[in-house]
Parts: C-alpha cells; structure tokens; sequence
C-alpha cells in the first residue's frame, strides 16, 4: 500500500492562503539522489515570491508546488550510486530552486546539495543556515574577497547579510554593514561597523574593495560611486516587481535585460559586476560546517512554528524577521 505524507504545497499563485498541507505519495531517490526524513526546514523572501508566481517562468507553471528550500533531517533511503552518504546520517542542505519542496515530512534531493549537519548544533539551527549560507560563501568566492581588503556588506541585519559579515570577518577582512539603526547592535556584535541604510551609506562604497549587496538598491548608483576595479555582487533583481507590474514573461525578461544593463554599465566604469544565484554544493555546506563548529559562524532565529502552520510562517517571513522562520516537521532526533 501507497504510504501517504504530509506535504506543505500552493494550489494557486498569490498569497498564504493558497498554501495548504497535503497528503502526497513517499517519493523514492533515483540514482544519485536521498530521501531524508526532514526535522526541521525554514522559510526564505524566496518561498514568498515562488509562491507569488515571480519565477513561474523560469521554475515551471505546474501546480500544486511545494514549498521551502531548506532542511535539516535524517537520511532515510539512498539512491544508486551514492556512496557519501548512508541511512541514519544526520543532515543539512538546500537543493535547486526547481525542487519539489522541504517543508513536507520526507524530501528527495540530490546527494551533492546534502552534507552532515555541524556537530552541537540543533537541527533549527542546520534548518535555517543551509541557503543563507551557501549564498553569502557563493558571493564573497565570486567577488575573490582576501584577507586585509574592505567589504561592505548592505543588508547586514539580514540572513544573508549576517553571514557574509561573519564569513568575510573569518577571511581576515575589514567588515562594514548597512542596517537600520534599531538593528546596529546585533552587526556590530558580530564584528563589523554599522551604518545606517537611511542615511549616505554609499559615501563609503568608494573606499570598498568588495560589496556585497545583500538588500534592495540602486545598482546604477552603487556602481557609479564605486571605484575602479571594486567586485560588486548581488543577490538581488527586481524579477518580483517587474513580473507583478508586466506580467511573467515581459516581466522575466525585462528583468533579465535590467541586469544585463548593470553588468554593461559597470564594467564601462572599470566595476567588476557579479550576479549571484546560489548553488547547492556539499562540498561548500563542508566549508560552512568547519566555520560552524569553529564557533565563528551562528545564525539567530526568530520563530518556530510547527509544520500545520505554515501559512503563518510565510505571513511571519514576509513581515520581515528578525533572523530565521523555522518549520518544525518532526520532533528533535534523540
Ligand atoms: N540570489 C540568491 O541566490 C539569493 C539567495 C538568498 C537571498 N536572496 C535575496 O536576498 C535578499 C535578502 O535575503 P535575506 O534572506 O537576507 O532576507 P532578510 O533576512 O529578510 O533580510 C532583509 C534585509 O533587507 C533589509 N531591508 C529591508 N527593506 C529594505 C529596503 N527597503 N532597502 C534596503 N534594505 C532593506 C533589512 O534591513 P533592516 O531590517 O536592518 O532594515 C534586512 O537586513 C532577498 O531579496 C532574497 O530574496 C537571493
């Protein structure tokens, strides 16, 4: 008999509401993938602007869709040829934007997105790192950033921005951080100068080495006011808005054609200019274990709520958090 789990998927593009938590067959792993048995997952801006419908046209119209591109968990079954990993072994991971979901109570993925979970974290903790993380490590590899160089970091309060504030602070580098004054404590505790993001933050891009854009700006500007030979990487677009002003294929391209012009307009002014996507990789979540259990690397979270709840989960995430939404799918492993 078919065995029956619960799911956390979208029936429509739009709001929470269309979210709902449904009974879907055990997904077994093809060749080179593991089904993990998830304890934990968390909720990224992401989630909110897949469900949305801003990257339909890049991820697929199908419905109903899962939700959630993080977790933590136990691996429960491997596939052919994976020989990393092994049934029983304590997990993190954040697969490909095109999965089918991690806020359900059994995900297949990829064994080359999954690694073992830091040692002495809790599986909230590994739940709430993997996609933050990769991104922040992604970006400050692609800007090339080295020990003594300056990086400014805008969006430093937030998930990504924490990270790579505490990942370039770990490489040697000197840290600056746009924030909101209410949130310069919690940058500043983590090593970096706070700036207020309201304020004339970019009179320092010109003294930067390396930016890491973390938070909504002008890309134009950011570049025009940065010198020459400074590595700018992003990790945001304006795909959300375009697509919910133009529709999802104007809105796409336009959004691909914007990003274009940044990257032209950057590199005329000698700015090298990266866009940055995160890529699952075991080999990188090894790298953010190492931080992790060294104690330089911690990630704050803001909630927990169970697995039934996940439509207050995005509503929470879209409010704007204060560190991670955890999804709690099954109690901690003994
Ligand atoms: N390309 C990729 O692979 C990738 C991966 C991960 C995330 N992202 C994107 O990166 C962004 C940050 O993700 P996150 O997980 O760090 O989000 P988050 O935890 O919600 O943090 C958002 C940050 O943005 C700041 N902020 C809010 N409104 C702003 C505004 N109007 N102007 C400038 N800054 C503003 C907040 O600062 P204060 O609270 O201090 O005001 C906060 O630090 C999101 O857009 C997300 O979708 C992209």
């Amino acid at each position: 008999m078919e065995v029956a789990l619960k799911a956390a998927r979208f029936h429509a593009w739009g709001g929470e509401e269309h979210l709902s938590i449904d009974d879907i067959p055990e997904p077994t792993p093809g060749r080179g993938e593991v089904a993990v048995d998830v304890v934990c997952s968390s909720v990224n801006p992401v989630d909110i602007k897949i469900r949305a419908g801003s990257h339909r046209l890049l991820l697929g119209w199908r419905l109903p869709h899962g939700t959630g591109l993080d977790f933590s968990g136990v691996v429960a079954t491997v596939g052919a040829g994976v020989t990393a990993l092994k049934v029983g072994d304590r997990v993190w991971g954040s697969p490909h934007h095109s999965c089918p979901g991690t806020a359900m109570e059994r995900t297949v993925v990829s064994a080359n997105d999954v690694s073992t979970m830091p040692a002495g974290w809790t599986f909230a903790q590994a739940a709430a790192m993997p996609l933050v993380g990769l991104t922040a490590l992604q970006c400050l590899d692609r800007a090339g950033l080295r020990s003594s160089e300056r990086c400014l970091v805008h969006g430093a309060s937030g998930a990504v921005g924490q990270v790579a504030v505490q990942l370039a602070l770990s490489r040697g580098a000197t840290v600056i951080g746009t924030c909101s004054t209410s949130r310069s404590r919690a940058v500043e505790d983590l090593g970096a100068r706070a700036i207020d993001r309201r304020g004339d933050w970019m009179a320092e891009v010109g003294q930067a080495d390396v930016v890491v854009v973390a938070a909504d700006v002008d890309h134009d500007e950011l570049t025009r006011r940065a010198r020459r030979g400074t590595r700018v990487v992003t990790i945001v677009a304006d795909l959300p808005e375009l697509v919910a002003e133009r529709g999802a294929w104007i809105g796409t391209l336009l959004a691909g054609v914007h990003m274009a012009g940044w990257s032209v307009r950057a590199a005329m002014r000698g700015v090298r200019f990266h866009h940055v996507l995160k890529r699952g990789s075991a080999a990188d979540l090894d790298r953010l274990r190492t931080e992790a259990e060294s104690g330089r690397l911690t990630i704050g979270i803001d909630s927990e709520l169970p697995l039934s709840a996940i439509r207050e989960a995005h509503a929470r995430q879209a409010e704007g958090p204060r560190g991670k939404v955890i999804v709690r799918v099954r109690p901690e492993p003994a």
